[in-house]
């Protein structure tokens, strides 16, 4: 639902400048060009353009507002087992994601990066590949000089701290470890320490993009958040909360719809199942298994292509997943 969500700071032109050589460059520009071309629904590409990997299922944390922190949510049951796909078949997705022309890669959907300890060789492989973009979402907590420096030198060119708050009274509301809340001041010393070893090291990247749920608690601290960390980042990320509690479905007004996720993405959750987009709603749709499929043959199967046609043609409210993902998202 990314249209609901804003960012400011544009990163990709920040990646631009920061790239050195001419092919670089015009490798990122050709791929965002694609980017842009999948998103705006104009071209369906023969690949997805990014692939997110949640290369295990687990969290440090267990924050209100998502699943994993949700035990009544009927998504919350996967998070019962720890998962994690098998170190082999990260390193065979990637080559398979080279091979194939994908341009993005995140390694997490719902889970926390930082907490896998392969995570800093799935990066360094994906950068050796030349793998154009390679992000991750983190919490931030598992910031030790250690795994920043790991990450400064690992190939990765973006990197999300999600944070939510300006103040501990709103982060220990939202943001829980072990049942208790977090520690704020712990997380921003944590983005602040590895924005200054990265300026030390004098690298660009990866650029940092700090995020923010907006909710009618924390919102009146949006502008402060902004203030603060407005000159020390690469973006700010304001994200609309998706309601993951509410399984009533509410009427949806218009009888059209479209989302981009399905055109550009792929997300292979810790189990090895595919989905079309990062939303948890999403993963009631099941596009194929990567233990038992490639990649290439999940976006080339009529199923997807059937999906994504409803999708370019705004029909996505015909769908029940989509249309409950629609009217769930604030
Ligand atoms: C699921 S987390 C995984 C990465 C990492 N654990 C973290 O929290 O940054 C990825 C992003 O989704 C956001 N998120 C989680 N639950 C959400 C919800 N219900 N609505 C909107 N964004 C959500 C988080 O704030 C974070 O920025
Ligand atoms: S830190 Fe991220 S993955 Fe973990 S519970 Fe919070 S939002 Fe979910
Ligand atoms: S569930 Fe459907 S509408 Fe929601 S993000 Fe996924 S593809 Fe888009």
């Amino acid at each position: 639902m990314t249209e609901k969500t804003s960012v400011l700071g544009d990163i990709h032109s920040k990646t631009v400048d920061g790239l050195g050589a001419k092919s670089e460059v015009e490798q990122y520009l050709a791929y965002r060009k694609e980017f842009e071309l999948a998103s705006n629904f104009e071209k369906v590409h023969n690949y997805p353009i990014h692939v997110d990997i949640e290369i295990d299922n687990f969290c440090n944390f267990a924050c209100t507002f998502c699943p994993i922190g949700q035990p009544e949510n009927k998504f919350h049951e996967q998070y019962k087992t720890i998962k994690k796909i098998d170190k082999n078949k990260i390193f065979e997705l990637l080559d398979e994601c080279k091979k194939i022309g994908v341009k993005s890669v995140q390694f997490s959907l719902v889970n926390e990066p930082l907490a896998n300890k392969n995570i800093f060789e799935y990066i360094n492989y994906a950068s050796r590949l030349n793998i154009v973009d390679i992000s991750i979402v983190s919490n931030a907590y598992l910031l030790s000089e250690k795994n920043i420096n790991s990450l400064l030198n690992s190939g990765l060119k973006k990197i999300q701290f999600s944070l939510d708050s300006f103040s501990p009274e709103t982060y220990k509301e939202r943001r829980l470890k072990n049942l208790k809340p977090a520690n704020y001041q712990k997380t921003v010393n944590n983005i602040l320490n590895f924005l200054k070893i990265k300026n030390e090291q004098k690298k660009i990247f990866p650029l940092v993009r700090v995020s923010f749920i907006e909710l009618d608690d924390n919102k009146h601290e949006k502008n402060n958040f902004f203030k603060f960390w407005n000159d020390k980042v690469d973006a700010i990320h304001f994200q609309k909360l998706i309601d993951y509690t509410n399984n009533e479905a509410k009427k949806y007004e218009s009888k059209t719809y479209k989302c981009n996720m399905p055109i550009f993405r792929l997300s292979i959750k810790a189990d090895g199942n595919v989905k079309p987009c990062c939303v948890t709603y999403g993963e009631e749709i099941n596009l194929g298994n990567i233990y038992n499929q490639s990649l290439n043959e999940i976006w080339q199967s009529k199923f997807l292509k059937d999906f994504q046609k409803l999708h370019l043609e705004s029909r996505a409210n015909e769908n029940s997943v989509c249309l409950n993902c629609i009217n769930n998202t604030a």
